[in-house]
């Protein structure tokens, strides 16, 4: 070591040793800390990721999910050309009866005038999610479901159509018979545009059914039918996320009351029997983004499954509790709460039971005969910790722990970082020896600076943290790289804290009901927050081992995140350093610990100023910056400011 790098070690406190059980050989860290939670907010589901292109498919849309919503929503009745008919919302004989309302048409009668020169006929038009975007040449496949009510065949046409009315693709089809029955086909437009719309048309005279009126892309992510928007998913793909928490959030335990609770088993099955629902963000869940496909989108990112189920208590602000008159949470009838224990076997059952077991037979049926490998549960969401509360997830815990013991459970400790819930939860969560406890915060940035040492006291042994839902409450370069800094604080205590989650996930322009998310898009675009930049990194260079001391910060420095993790699979040594001050600074990097490093490293730097942010206009206005830097045993590193500087050495 030669003088001057000695001269400004003296000038560098040891990031402290801020947890006594450091060794210098490092300590195990989680290797599943940095995951994603997806919840059916903002769209982020129906008219998101789930490629779903026809809005308001199986007619279910009803005030339930917003005041001026009915069945017909989204739907226009058409009478083109000369034609006459009516249109009816009925529900006696519907496929399913978790599916009740379907369309009667009748076509009384089909004519032209002379100056008209379109399709002639009597149907119905839907134009998705604010248009449908439709590419020359891809392939759209449509299905729907029809039944024949008068004696005769009715002929039928399934087109899109430009903003113009315009045809642009058809497929056509004819009624066969008077019992429900699925017909599907393709449309290959021959024009590209982001406003297209579905025209469901018959063009004979006859009386028929219609529901479930679907059109997805064929590219969809890993081609999958029924399957999820490839843009969208792709950016869950490359964080590499080591797990997804699902469906919810408040969606889980029931905005609405009780019989609004997310009942997983409505969630799986052929799409026409499933039970779609409001999700308490003001519109409508179809569930075709079901269960099933969760755990076929966990495993198609490689990330681990988590579903999270209600505690048998529906959300405390149900009901309307802030209003007067409110009633707030409610627990399931205890008559009922062995069915529901039972409900939430089967979940583990279905998951990972053999394909030969009652409920492992119905995935293998729906395509995956193999068990998915759950591993974690969540039970509850942000409840509040009432004695119904505790009496519930008792059982359903205590019934998951006999027949599963394998599986960890995962807790609930309330809304907040501190206060009632908070205390409560994690003293309930102790007495039953609840292996994980699920904490949420949404707070400012300077929280996120100023707390960085929360875990370090949390005592080893007593039940880890899952880190379920944070955010700090913007989506500016400030925001990330608070949250940048907590996280190595996260790492550091990844001997108690075994999972992280941001939250909410997907903003969808026009249709947002919560600020700031990770990753906003429209019908075309995404953009990554800077915030998505700063996840990523981390889940991209997580490791398994954490070793203190390695980054050498001066005083001033104090609230600066470093951290220094070892991945086993590659031996690469990965350090972090989080600046979230205005200027820059210096830290000193001690690598003799390791042996056989190579002599340079990966520097991947997200770095600007406090306001900068990304959005539509300019989605990379804050981007990662990739450069290879010379990295000794001993070196000094300049840090920028307003930076995450992610550096990864590896083995020689
Ligand atoms: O992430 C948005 C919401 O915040 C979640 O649904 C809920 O759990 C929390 O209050």
């Amino acid at each position: 070591m030669n003088k001057k790098t000695l001269l400004l070690l003296a000038c560098f406190a040891v990031s402290s040793a801020m947890n006594a059980q450091v060794t210098n050989d490092g300590k195990k860290i989680s290797s599943d800390l940095f995951g994603i939670f997806f919840e059916d907010i903002n769209y982020s589901a129906d008219g998101g990721l789930y490629a779903e292109m026809v809005q308001n498919r199986s007619f279910e849309y009803s005030p339930r999910d917003r005041a001026t919503w009915n069945s017909l929503s989204d739907w226009t009745f058409i009478t083109p050309g000369y034609s006459g008919g009516l249109i009816s919302v009925e529900t006696a004989q519907p496929i399913c009866a978790n599916n009740p309302h379907y369309i009667n048409l009748e076509i009384e009668h089909i004519g032209n005038v002379p100056q008209y020169k379109g399709e002639i006929g009597v149907g119905l038009v839907n134009s998705g999610f604010e248009g449908m975007v439709v590419r020359s040449g891809d392939r759209y496949n449509y299905s729907l479901f029809a039944r024949q009510l008068s004696g005769s065949a009715v002929t039928m046409k399934v087109y899109l159509e430009n903003n113009k009315g315009e045809k642009i693709g058809e497929s056509n089809f004819t009624t066969s018979s008077d019992q429900w029955k699925q017909y599907s086909g393709s449309i290959i437009p021959s024009v590209s545009t982001d406003s297209a719309r579905l025209v469901v048309l018959a063009t004979s005279v006859g009386k028929i059914s219609l529901d479930m009126i679907s059109l997805f892309p064929e590219k969809t992510f890993k081609n999958r039918s029924n399957g999820m928007r490839a843009d969208l998913a792709q950016l869950l793909a490359d964080m590499k996320p080591r797990f997804v928490r699902f469906p919810g959030g408040c969606l889980v335990h029931g905005g609405g009351g009780l019989g609004n609770m997310y009942r997983w088993k409505n969630s799986i099955g052929p799409l026409e029997q499933r039970k779609g629902q409001s999700n308490g963000w003001g519109y409508h869940q179809n569930v075709g983004l079901g269960y099933y496909e969760y755990f076929q989108l966990c495993e198609d990112i490689e990330a681990k499954p988590l579903p999270v189920v209600p505690a048998g208590v529906c959300c405390q602000n149900a009901y309307g509790t802030w209003r007067v008159g409110g009633i707030g949470q409610q627990g399931l009838p205890m008559a009922e709460m062995p069915e529901y224990v039972q409900e939430v076997l089967d979940l583990i059952e279905w998951a990972n039971g053999p394909a030969t077991s009652t409920w492992g037979a119905k995935r293998a049926a729906a395509g995956h005969p193999a068990p998915f490998g759950l591993e974690y549960i969540g039970i509850g969401n942000e409840d509040h910790i009432t004695p119904e509360f505790k009496e519930r997830f008792k059982m359903i815990y205590e019934a998951v722990k006999a027949r599963y013991p394998k599986i960890k459970v995962i807790g609930t400790a309330g809304p907040f970082y501190e206060g009632d819930d908070y205390e409560e939860g994690w003293k309930f969560a102790k007495e039953l020896r609840v292996p994980i406890v699920d904490e949420h915060y949404y707070v400012k940035p300077e929280w996120f600076v100023d707390n960085q040492h929360r875990y370090d006291t949390y005592k080893r042994g007593e039940g880890e943290v899952y880190l379920g839902e944070y955010a700090s409450q913007g989506n500016k370069l400030i925001n990330a790289i608070s949250e940048a800094a907590y996280m190595t604080s996260l790492e550091r205590n990844g001997d108690v804290v075994r999972m992280a989650s941001y939250a909410p996930l997907f903003a969808k322009k026009n249709f947002t009901q919560w600020n700031p998310d990770l990753i906003y898009f429209d019908n075309t675009k995404t953009y990554p927050t800077v915030n998505y930049l700063v996840q990523k990194a981390f889940s991209l260079n997580s490791g398994d081992t954490y070793y203190e001391g390695i980054i050498k910060k001066q005083a001033e420095d104090e609230k600066m995140g470093v951290s220094c993790v070892r991945d086993s699979k590659t031996g690469d040594i990965i350090l972090k350093i989080a600046n979230p001050k205005a200027s820059s600074t210096k830290v000193m990097i001690d690598l003799s610990a390791f042996k056989h490093l190579a002599g340079n490293g990966t520097l991947n730097l997200i770095a600007g100023n406090a306001e900068d942010s990304n959005n539509f206009d300019h989605p990379d206005m804050v981007k990662e910056a990739t450069s290879i830097i010379k990295v000794k045993k001993n070196f000094e590193y300049s840090v920028p400011a307003m930076s995450l500087s992610v550096i990864r050495i590896k083995k020689k």
